[in-house]
């Protein structure tokens, strides 16, 4: 009855929550047609000189670094005073944006007001879990919702450009992005990258209240060779059109005003450069009409890639390639207008970049309400409705890898359950919760899980915490130097003898307490920008620890904090219950605390393929069959020395109740072209409320090319009460049935026969099929 109630509750909180989000005209979109805001935009050109637009094409770096301005020759406020600018990054205290906007419009000569940008990636003030988490709960509403709020909160802090989503999608957990995307598969990323754009945006671009929004990194960056950031990746055409694009095709027709290009060389030609990429395939093809940002500093890097002569060249490789926008490089500001002088760029050109840049600043409002509200900020940031989206996002995020003889839910009423060992430093941690970007905007007050659980259980239930091994030591991040991160920096390293004594510290209390919950994972930095891993073991001495508290033989819960699967194969076995909370926010004790005591049923499923072993990376369950496929009986074509399968399949998820998927019903053939018809119905077979989450994988048997062993092509979430059922209908149209075939060079739907499973996950085996004819 209560986890009916707690989920009709969180039904209902997010109701009330979308309710709320309604804009209630803090700020203001523009009041003009889409034909005047062009002449407008279109009539400011013809009054700038050339280094007006060149500044216009230049984002100025924010933070003072001294090596943001190397190329700009000038302290960006210098810039801004004499010829306006573009954008400025990183400026997140509202004073300081109001301040600068003071100076933009009211001391330029053609008063353009400036787009501030930052990061905003999962949460402004309100931290709701990190993208991969919230591509966990398969809910895509929700992720609209919450993506609505931080929208919000940003917009009235004076933020008017996020630098989100990224959907840059990962099939190797060692790239320490993937925290920041919606995992591996195409069809899941594109539905959360839609999902995502609604939400900053809102239905249009200038909505009010809401942000513009900026998809980045394009494109192809999740492919990096070895899974280290930043390094060259190599992906065939077909692979980008099938694999790769989809997510950015799908913010794109979303709305999403903004692209960022991505820092790797995408096969040889850096993306930054790649005339491909951001030409042909954004214009030519997607015929997109918003501006390209660089990624920070990626235009002046043209030239340490080798593939520029020097920072000119570099202006001009990437100018000519389609950018419109240097992030914080200089190099646009400083050498464009030699570009155009030498004649090697002309006037025209230049005129066609800053013309979406000035169209989307009409469009945003920004002429007519350039300043924010300062007295109304706190209201905004402060709404509880904020904090209660956040805790039920992390309810919905949360993914139940094992649960071993129903060791969960626990029992909070002190009957069963004296007292609680809460161990490990992620279990007190408040600012790892968060993720890197979750640190950046001076975020709420976190809940830790220790607070959560104490606050769960109340005086019914002891709870005692041990922390274990320091895991802040040794992890170097680039990011460390950089004052908002200030409070993330390593501690000093332990001796072995401290680590022994801090294991045999949380074993001696695990021994006097009943049941035992070991949170263990990554600190902040470990995923994450430039925080790639060779190795996905649990650092620090946590699988000693883990694996010492389990031999005492009581009942042990693993909590996991982290950015990407980790080697818990060991823990697969022999630990009982296994909770995977990724990076989950500023609620994230108190959400992981419904789960763990059962006040909600979790429902999250995996949306990457979880590895037994590092060495099985790249893993993802969509790839094609081979001349001897795993399922053979011998002769297998993987490994010898690990099973070819992952640990967790793409699309898992437990759940405190159990769920049936049957009577599959298919369209048996159709002409290419006409519809698929798939149904199935799903029942919850157990004694407890809980979502679960259809999923529909297709095969396409033969074709011009050989097809994945499965794809996603569908999903759906459904409450259900004990006993209930729903019958789940899902189409296959062009869109899910069509490939880009590198025989014909095209996107075709071929009259060939196709597999259909619906199930719970990537492993389905309810099982149906249909054929396509000319
Ligand atoms: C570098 C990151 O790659 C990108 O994702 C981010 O948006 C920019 N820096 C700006 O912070």
């Amino acid at each position: 009855m209560k986890i009916r109630l707690a989920l009709i509750t969180s039904i209902s909180v997010l109701i009330t929550c979308t309710a709320l989000l309604q804009p209630n005209n803090l700020t203001a979109q523009s009041s003009l047609t889409e034909a005047q805001i062009h002449d407008k935009a279109a009539s400011l050109l013809q009054q700038m000189t050339l280094e007006e637009k060149a500044a216009q094409l230049s984002q100025l770096p924010g933070v003072p670094a001294h090596e943001f301005v190397e190329n700009a020759g000038k302290p960006p406020e210098e810039v801004l005073k004499q010829f306006g600018a573009g954008s400025i990054l990183w400026v997140s205290d509202p004073k300081e944006i109001n301040r600068l906007q003071h100076v933009a419009v009211e001391q330029t000569r053609l008063h353009i007001p400036v787009l501030f940008g930052l990061d905003v990636i999962h949460g402004y003030r309100t931290i709701f879990p990190a993208p991969i988490a919230m591509a966990s709960s398969w809910d895509t509403k929700m992720v609209e919702s919450v993506q609505t709020v931080a929208a919000q909160e940003a917009r009235a802090a004076g933020i008017q450009w996020t630098f989100a989503p990224m959907v840059d999608i990962a099939r190797d957990a060692r790239w320490g992005r993937m925290v920041e995307g919606a995992g591996e598969d195409p069809y899941l990323g594109a539905a959360m990258a839609r999902a995502q754009i609604l939400g900053f945006q809102g239905k249009q671009i200038g909505s009010p209240d809401h942000v513009l929004a900026c998809v980045k990194h394009f494109a192809g960056y999740g492919a990096a060779d070895g899974g280290r950031d930043y390094d060259s990746s190599y992906i065939p055409e077909e692979e980008m059109w099938n694999v790769y694009l989809p997510p950015f095709k799908a913010a794109l027709d979303a709305g999403s005003g903004s692209v960022m290009s991505a820092y790797m060389d995408l096969n040889d030609i850096p993306a930054t450069g790649n005339r491909w990429l951001l030409h042909d395939v954004l214009r030519d093809s997607w015929k997109f009409n918003g501006f390209v940002v660089s990624d920070a500093f990626a235009v002046r890097s043209l030239a340490i890639h080798g593939y520029a002569r020097d920072p000119a060249d570099a202006a001009y490789k990437a100018f000519t390639a389609g950018l419109n926008m240097d992030m914080a490089s200089g190099t646009y500001l400083k050498y464009l207008p030699m570009e155009v002088q030498q004649k090697r760029i002309s006037m025209q050109q230049i005129d066609d970049a800053v013309l979406p840049i000035l169209e989307t600043k009409i469009r945003m409002g920004l002429f007519e309400h350039p300043y924010i509200d300062e007295s109304r900020i706190d209201a905004t940031l402060n709404d509880p409705a904020h904090r209660q989206l956040a805790r039920t996002a992390v309810q919905r995020a949360v993914v139940l890898l094992r649960n071993q003889d129903a060791l969960l839910p626990l029992d909070k009423t002190g009957k069963t359950i004296h007292s609680i060992a809460v161990i490990g430093e992620l279990g007190d941690a408040q600012t790892d919760l968060l993720s890197m970007w979750g640190a950046l905007t001076k975020p709420g007050p976190t809940v830790s899980i220790l607070q959560g659980i104490r606050d769960k259980v109340g005086a019914s239930v002891r709870v005692d915490y041990s922390p274990g091994p320091n895991l802040r030591r040794n992890i170097p991040s680039p990011f460390g130097d950089i004052a908002m991160f200030a409070n993330m920096k390593p501690k000093p390293t332990q001796t072995s003898e401290e680590v022994q004594q801090s294991i045999q510290d949380a074993a001696a209390l695990a021994g006097k307490s009943d049941t035992a919950v070991l949170v263990l994972g990554e600190i902040n930095f470990m995923s994450g920008e430039a925080a790639s891993r060779s190795s996905l073991k649990l650092s620090n001495s946590q699988e000693d620890l883990l694996e010492a508290v389990s031999a005492l033989g009581k009942p042990v819960i693993l909590v996991l904090i982290n950015g990407r699967p980790l080697e818990i194969s060991w823990a697969a076995e022999h630990v009982p219950a296994i909770l995977e909370a990724w990076y989950p926010g500023n609620e994230g004790g108190n959400g992981i605390a419904d789960v763990l005591f059962g006040d909600v049923n979790p429902s999250g499923h995996l949306p990457v393929s979880w590895p037994r072993v590092t060495g099985q990376l790249p893993l993802y369950y969509n790839h094609n069959l081979t001349q001897i496929p795993e399922t053979s009986p011998n002769f297998k074509s993987r490994y010898w020395d690990v099973p070819s399968t992952p640990l967790y399949p793409f699309g898992y998820g437990l759940s405190y109740t159990t769920f049936s998927v049957d009577h599959l019903n298919v369209t048996p053939s159709a002409r290419v072209g006409d519809k698929i018809e798939v149904s199935a119905e799903v029942t919850n077979t157990g004694d407890r409320t809980g979502d679960a989450v259809v999923q529909l994988y297709i095969h396409q048997r033969a074709g011009s090319a050989s097809r994945p062993v499965r794809q996603l092509k569908g999903f759906e979430r459904v409450a259900l009460k004990p006993g209930a059922k729903q019958t789940i209908h899902f189409t296959l149209g062009k869109d899910e049935l069509q490939f880009w075939s590198p025989a014909e060079k095209k996107w075709l739907v071929e009259p060939e026969q196709f597999d259909v499973w619906v199930g719970q996950d990537s492993t389905a085996t309810l099982h149906g099929e249909f054929k396509l004819t000319e």
